[in-house]
């Protein structure tokens, strides 16, 4: 990928430059002395006994009763951990620390985006929970219920979270951004009882009426008894008699006490829904004690968390699997101290997030590269204006950095002093896989280096699956692991295909192409399949060209991920319309609108193209990878499947007149 253009020509670029040259990041010798982990014998101990080792970390949780099994493997790839074990997500993350002496705490440091602020102590979090935990028992919410929430990045959508894990009513967490229609879908596939939501949700200065949207979509789902709005732009909105309730209403009205549902090890803690190759999203479903188990051990090992001391923030939003592991279930399980962000990096300015971490000591952070990219175009000084220096440990996720990022942050934001920990894993592993131990572990600048102790990760070929040496090949896990999804929610035989049919019912396919170098680091490449990364946003082809041909002007429509600077891939749609339409600048907008609405602001083609017909083989399947050189501008590879070779031309075509209207 091109590096951001920004820093060019400047004394910053050419110290970059120079960087670049450097092969291995050592951990310091400051760093290494005080690590969580700094003895390296921990590999081959985790190897040699996984099993062992993963019950290590689980005896680290509160048990009501502890676990004796470690895994069974009766029937592959439906695996059981810990399954003799009796637990409660909500009691690890907040009565025990009550109950240490630490209720007082902070959980969370909150900030709104017109800079309000909220402490939220572990006692305080634990007042809120029982009493909502309460609410929702009132309400007829019952162990075993899905409850839905679509919720901004407030205090409420984490208690909202740790009531459902209270009582055994499985989240199914919805990111703010997506569209309602794309909420009521998740509600609908799942069958959701209740969902949680809000007035209105606040960005950048301007509020979005989310009660309105959602009362729009949903008023057809017999499935959805009850709809509890928290109350928080304080906009109007219409409540609709014996379906909705005010979430501070019925909190006022519960009890306060509720003590924690003693569940079964494998009781399900959440269902959260993610894109795959078709246009159905997939319901990962995450078990307790596994996950649990997973989320707390990583936290601890990875970010070397020193509970109260550290200050930490994971600047993703809750609404992705990012934000359930490390933003709630591995920090609280953790007793940690976070930093919770309403907004976006930009607003109120673009130094916003390096005011927060000066602010409130911030000293582990963790983002997305295509944020550190946006950092990088907005120029050093907004992060350059702060006193970070109790940053000790920066972390990325969700895409490949490349490594003038890499060095950026390392440069610009750890003042050259924080190991990097580039943590690789996705929503179905649960918890991090392939990542440095910060006091263990060299950092190569694009390099995830290593699998996490326990995990067992290789690179193979396509066809045997046979290990590759050298070069590109599949990413694999051969090993379960606690925190691995149990199966796709109502959808096992989707599970099986999807994840364990390449390779056997013991092998994970990741999904992911990646090579491993000399010392067998991995460098991982990116999707094999028709999954896009946008902004560390996963989406699949299939459902942007699902919503693009639901315009009532298209008949069809191609989608691919483009190479961008800025949000690493970008969506890319060729789109015939019907009959003799023709293309203009309006329609652009409305089928980018459109998609929107469907699926949510983040889906939206950045680039659409107008094609007559599309590149199909003989059987009609349309050849994406023909699209994909096209729309980068590489000579077209092998064309004589092509049906009909004469539409590639004609593409050509359009996009050299595209790029003569933009030059
Ligand atoms: O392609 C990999 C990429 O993100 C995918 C998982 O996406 P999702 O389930 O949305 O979870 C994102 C946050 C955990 C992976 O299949 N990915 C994630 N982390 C990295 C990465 N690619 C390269 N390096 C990473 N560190």
């Amino acid at each position: 990928m091109a590096d951001t253009a920004s820093t060019a020509g400047t004394e910053l670029e050419r110290q970059l430059e120079e960087m670049l040259e450097i092969e291995k990041f050592d951990p310091p010798a400051s760093f290494v002395e005080r690590a969580n982990l700094a003895d390296p014998a921990v590999y081959e101990e985790a190897n040699a006994d996984w099993k062992g080792w993963w019950m290590k970390q689980a005896r680290e949780l509160s048990w009501f009763r502890e676990p004796t099994l470690d895994v069974n493997e009766s029937n592959p790839p439906f695996y059981r951990w810990f399954e003799d074990g009796k637990i409660n997500a909500s009691y690890n993350c907040l009565d025990r620390h009550v109950e240490a002496g630490n209720g007082d705490r902070v959980a969370f440091h909150w900030r709104g985006e017109e800079g309000e602020e909220r402490e939220l102590t572990y006692s305080d979090l634990l007042r809120d929970v029982q009493r909502f935990a309460n609410a929702l028992k009132d309400l007829g919410v019952r162990k075993g219920d899905i409850v839905g929430i679509y919720l901004p990045m407030i205090p409420e959508v984490i208690v909202s979270m740790l009531a459902c894990a209270r009582i055994g009513a499985p989240h199914n967490v919805v990111f703010g951004g997506f569209s309602a229609d794309a909420v009521k879908e998740r509600m609908e596939f799942s069958e959701a009882k209740a969902l949680i939501t809000v007035d209105g949700a606040r960005r950048k200065g301007r509020t979005a009426p989310i009660k309105e949207q959602v009362d729009v979509v949903m008023d057809d789902l017999e499935t959805l008894e009850h709809i509890i709005v928290v109350k928080h732009s304080g906009d109007a909105c219409e409540m609709r008699e014996g379906r909705d309730v005010w979430f501070h209403e019925i909190c006022d009205a519960a009890a306060p006490e509720c003590p924690p549902e003693e569940l079964d090890a494998e009781h399900p803690l959440y269902v959260l829904y993610t894109s795959g190759s078709t246009a159905k999203p997939k319901g990962v479903l995450h078990t307790t004690g596994g996950y649990l188990t997973g989320v707390s051990a990583t936290h601890s090992y990875v970010f070397d968390h020193k509970p109260g001391e550290d200050v930490y923030w994971c600047a993703a939003d809750v609404g992705w699997v990012t934000g359930h592991s490390y933003i709630v279930y591995g920090p609280l399980c953790n007793g940690a101290t976070s930093v919770m962000w309403e907004g976006a990096p930009d607003y109120p300015h673009k130094g916003i997030w390096w005011e927060l971490c000066e602010r409130y000591g911030v000293t582990i952070f963790y983002t997305a590269p295509t944020a550190i990219r946006a950092c990088i175009k907005w120029g050093a000084e907004h992060v350059e204006k702060h006193d970070l220096s109790r940053l000790r440990l920066l972390g990325t996720v969700g895409e490949p950095i490349n490594p003038k990022a890499w060095l950026w942050y390392h440069k610009v934001v750890g003042g050259e002093r924080c190991p990097i920990v580039d943590t690789w894993w996705q929503t179905e592993t649960g918890a991090i896989m392939i990542t440095p131990l910060p006091g263990l572990v060299s950092t190569k600048p694009g390099s995830a280096t290593r699998a996490f102790p326990g995990v067992l990760a290789d690179v193979v070929d396509e066809r045997e699956g046979n290990p590759v040496e050298e070069g590109q090949g599949l990413l694999v896990l051969k090993r379960p692991w606690p925190s691995m999804l149990r199966t796709l929610y109502k959808e096992d035989d989707r599970f099986v295909e999807t994840y364990f049919s390449k390779f056997g019912r013991t092998t994970y396919l990741v999904g992911d192409a990646a090579r491993r170098d000399k010392d067998g680091y991995f460098w991982v490449i990116g999707r094999i399949d028709d999954v896009v990364n946008v902004s560390g946003h996963r989406l699949s082809t299939a459902e942007v060209e699902s919503a693009i041909v639901s315009h009532p002007k298209v008949a069809e429509s191609a989608v691919i991920g483009q190479s961008d600077e800025l949000t690493g891939q970008a969506i890319c749609a060729f789109v015939t319309l019907n009959g003799d339409l023709a293309g203009t600048d309006e329609l652009i907008d409305e089928i980018r609108d459109h998609v929107g609405e469907r699926i949510g602001k983040f889906a939206r083609p950045k680039r659409i193209i107008w094609a007559d017909d599309l590149p199909k083989t003989r059987s009609g399947k349309i050849m994406r990878r023909l699209l994909r050189d096209i729309a980068e501008g590489r000579a077209l590879g092998d064309v004589t499947t092509l049906r009909d070779a004469g539409v590639m031309a004609a593409l050509e075509d359009k996009i050299k007149e595209e790029q003569a209207q933009e030059g």
